[in-house]
């Protein structure tokens, strides 16, 4: 009997409904953005599980949530999180990632950074062994863009202002998206830190200070929970 391997996204539903069991009841829970993330709001709203709120990561997920009845709560409302919930566009073997695919990379490192314990949910086309073949996405103060883009093409990398039908993205926060590509990111922790340090970078969107804890990573074999 012949079985066809699983699509991208039933790897998403399989790694959203895995999730389930790290959403604490009758605490706050902190929800990312993205389309695995969509998957998992929408299991997280079938579920019944009485979590106190959620603590969301972008207007996108808001939305989401409040069409689905869940109850959405102001981080200014919440001192810490046990744990968040989030997806990846790349995750390397320490659980460094790189975040942002869809723009909501500081508010997500925001969020993050309240929460004790950081669990990825990804499909098995994110596990990379170094970061940077996916474009890493910086957000930046618009007046500062084109001096940030020297600074990466002085590293040998090309940063492109990212677009939406034409029009420059404007992130949730009212600034501006590079996508940087040709890096090869084997230290995590020093690239952030020194990318976060140059003027009118807002966040860069290396995630090794906000490691991922936990990654549920979908595969053809089924879920894989890798810890770090
Ligand atoms: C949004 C993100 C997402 O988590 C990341 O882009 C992965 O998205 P998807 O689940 O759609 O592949 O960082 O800013």
């Amino acid at each position: 009997m012949s079985q066809t391997a699983p699509t991208q996204d039933e790897l998403k539903i399989l790694v959203a409904q895995a999730a389930l069991k790290y959403v604490v009841p009758g605490e706050y829970l902190g929800v990312g953005t993205g389309s695995t993330v969509n998957k998992f709001i929408d299991a997280l709203a079938a579920s019944g599980i009485a979590f106190k709120g959620a603590v969301s990561s972008s207007l996108a997920s808001t939305a989401r949530m409040q069409a689905l009845g869940i109850p959405v709560v102001d981080l200014t409302q919440v001192e810490r999180m046990s744990v968040y919930i989030d997806g990846a566009d790349e995750i390397d073997p320490k659980g460094c990632m790189i975040k942002g695919g869809g723009a909501a990379l500081t508010r997500e490192k925001i969020v993050a950074a309240q929460a004790d314990q950081f669990v990825c949910i990804a499909d098995a086309s994110k596990n990379v062994a170094v970061l940077g073949a996916f474009a890493l996405p910086v957000e930046v103060i618009p007046m500062a863009a084109p001096e940030i883009t020297r600074r990466f093409k002085a590293l040998g990398a090309q940063a492109v202002l990212r677009t939406v039908n034409g029009q420059t993205l404007v992130t949730d926060n009212g600034q501006y998206l590079l996508d940087v590509k040709g890096l090869q990111i084997a230290d995590a922790l020093f690239f952030e830190n020194t990318v976060n340090q140059w003027p009118g970078v807002v966040t860069v969107g290396v995630f090794a200070r906000q490691h991922a804890h936990v990654c549920l990573l979908g595969t053809a074999q089924g879920v894989q929970t890798i810890l770090y």
